[in-house]
């Protein structure tokens, strides 16, 4: 098969990266972010740049830069921006090695699907260029693919580049994984089960993730190493629920002691559900953060709503009060106090909402933004305006 590098990657979303999350997520740990509304964002390795035109477009007051070596992903990203007529977000094809914006010219700093991916000494410029742009109060996401979990996805990597001289890789490898000589074995348990779950995903991604020349797997404290010797810290995940301060008591009592150091329990963690990937969230090391997140902050955020019902009762007053609106300020939801902070945590670990620090423009029935049109014209979702891939059809 051709260069995997080549072959032009999906314009997907990411609703994890959005700044009105991750800056909700920065507030439990005592981090105050800038205001998402007119951040600076930057993008490295943007792709084709739908992610960024989705929160440019949801934060038109906010300025958006990409950066991406491959010529044709700017060029999509270019053209994209045009076509929707966004005027807050730019492209420059280049290596992040190449790049020297001024110090503190970012408050949101956003590198998706790329540090696991790229030569050490680019996951070096990554860290670099987030400690030097990267505002005295701005948080930066960082996604990497983790170990133990990815221990058993190496299998697939190897066997996949293993047939890279094939017309298709991915056949070739199919027909390996029906032939196993020894299909009790652990080994063709292990295999099977992966494989049947990439098998699921397009070609791209597959050459993107799999075939290319640097995939590199890290256990999360190599991770947090490499970011501390760059004057960086670990923040929290950027999906709540999985982090170890975001879990359900069952899962508190195998994890190490509160108050431990977090990062250790961050590994335990890692290690307990044999993870895979982290999108972790960085700041400056010199900031000081709580320990114990400060749940009360979730008081003075907007809750959107995501989940239609829920089996306990007050967690359905909870939506039947959001369903009209979808979005509202946490301190006008009626409920009594003491127990409005645990709802809204647990409703939030279970994805039954967001909690952000911006007031998404949500009306019900309300046409698609230029870019969603775009992405629906071409199916089968578009980017709703929680940053979430809606399926054409339904409601946000
Ligand atoms: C796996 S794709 C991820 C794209 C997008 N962030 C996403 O997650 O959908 C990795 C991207 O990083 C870009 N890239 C690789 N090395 C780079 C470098 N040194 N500087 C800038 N971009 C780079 C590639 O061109 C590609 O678009």
């Amino acid at each position: 098969m051709s260069d995997p590098s080549e072959v032009v990657y999906g314009d997907l979303t990411f609703t994890d990266t959005h700044p009105a999350l991750t800056s909700a997520i920065a507030a439990l740990r005592g981090l105050h972010t800038p205001a998402v509304e007119h951040a600076r964002i930057l993008e490295l390795g943007c792709g084709t740049g739908f992610n960024l035109l989705a929160i440019a477009e949801s934060l038109p007051s906010a300025t958006c830069t990409g950066i991406d070596l491959s010529p044709s992903h700017i060029r999509r990203a270019s053209e994209t921006a045009t076509a929707i007529g966004a005027r807050n977000v730019e492209f420059h094809c280049l290596s992040i090695a190449d790049y020297h914006p001024p110090a503190n010219s970012f408050d949101y700093i956003i590198a998706h699907g790329l540090y696991s991916w790229v030569p050490p000494a680019i996951r070096e410029s990554i860290l670099s260029l987030i400690r030097h742009a990267l505002a005295p109060n701005g948080v930066a996401y960082v996604s990497y693919n983790t170990l133990p979990g990815w221990h058993v996805r190496s299998i697939i990597r190897d066997g996949l580049r293993f047939f890279s001289h094939t017309p298709s890789p991915r056949r070739s490898f199919d027909l390996l994984a029906q032939s196993l000589l020894t299909p009790n074995s652990i080994y063709a348990q292990a295999l099977n089960a992966e494989w049947a779950d990439v098998n699921q995903q397009p070609d791209y991604y597959l050459a993107h993730e799999y075939l290319v020349p640097n995939c590199e797997p890290f256990y999360f404290s190599a991770f947090n190493a490499a970011a501390a010797a760059h004057g960086l810290q670990f923040l929290a995940e950027a999906r709540f629920f999985t982090n170890s301060f975001a879990q359900n008591e069952n899962t508190l009592a195998h994890l190490d002691r509160p108050g431990d150091d977090l990062i250790r329990r961050e590994q335990h963690l890692d290690w307990l559900v044999g993870r895979y990937f982290r999108q972790s969230l960085l700041c400056h090391a010199e900031i000081p953060l709580l320990d114990d997140p400060d749940q009360s902050t979730i008081l003075d955020r907007t809750i959107a709503l995501t989940a239609e019902s829920s089996d306990d009762p007050f967690t359905q007053q909870v939506i039947d009060q959001l369903a009209p609106v979808t979005v509202l300020p946490a301190a006008e939801l009626d409920l009594p106090g003491p127990l409005l902070v645990p709802l809204l945590w647990n409703g939030w670990r279970a994805e039954l909402w967001q909690v952000r620090t911006d007031t998404p423009a949500i009306q019900p029935g309300a046409a698609l933004s230029p870019l969603a049109r775009l992405q629906a014209a071409a199916g089968p979702t578009y980017t709703n305006p929680l940053h979430r891939p809606q399926k054409i059809g339904v409601r946000h």
